[in-house]
């Protein structure tokens, strides 16, 4: 319903994320179930990530693959190991993404 979409804090995701949050978002048991979920060897894409995306330990992607971390908060994003790109962009107020069709190979978005 209408209701069900609607956020409980329904505001400025801008203003909530200003300081970043440098916590976990969810348990060890959760977080390593995502860990041995997201393996790739692609170009990827992770929305909302914060400084863990949760990503097995180390990973990075080799040049010229790449991983982009799109967010809300630059320190939260800077301090992310796997990025090898990051952009602040509110989803809620612009949802268009500025990337060409087929630019990923895998999209990732956790907690969020
Ligand atoms: C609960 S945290 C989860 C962070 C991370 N994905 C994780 O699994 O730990 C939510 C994240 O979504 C981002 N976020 C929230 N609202 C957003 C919006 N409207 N546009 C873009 N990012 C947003 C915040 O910057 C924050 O880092």
């Amino acid at each position: 319903t209408a209701k069900d979409l609607t956020p409980m804090m329904a505001g400025n995701d801008g203003f909530f994320y200003f300081l970043p949050k440098f916590v976990q978002h969810a348990g060890e048991e959760c977080r390593d179930s995502l860990t041995r979920f997201f393996l790739s060897d692609g170009d990827v894409l992770d929305l909302c990530p914060s400084w863990t995306s949760h990503y097995p330990s180390g990973w990075r992607p080799s040049p010229p693959r790449r991983c982009v971390a799109l967010g809300l908060n630059p320190l939260e994003l800077l301090a992310n190991p796997s990025k090898t790109e990051w952009r602040v962009q509110d989803l809620n107020k612009d949802p268009q993404l500025p990337y060409a069709d087929a630019a990923f190979d895998l999209v990732t978005n956790s907690l969020s």
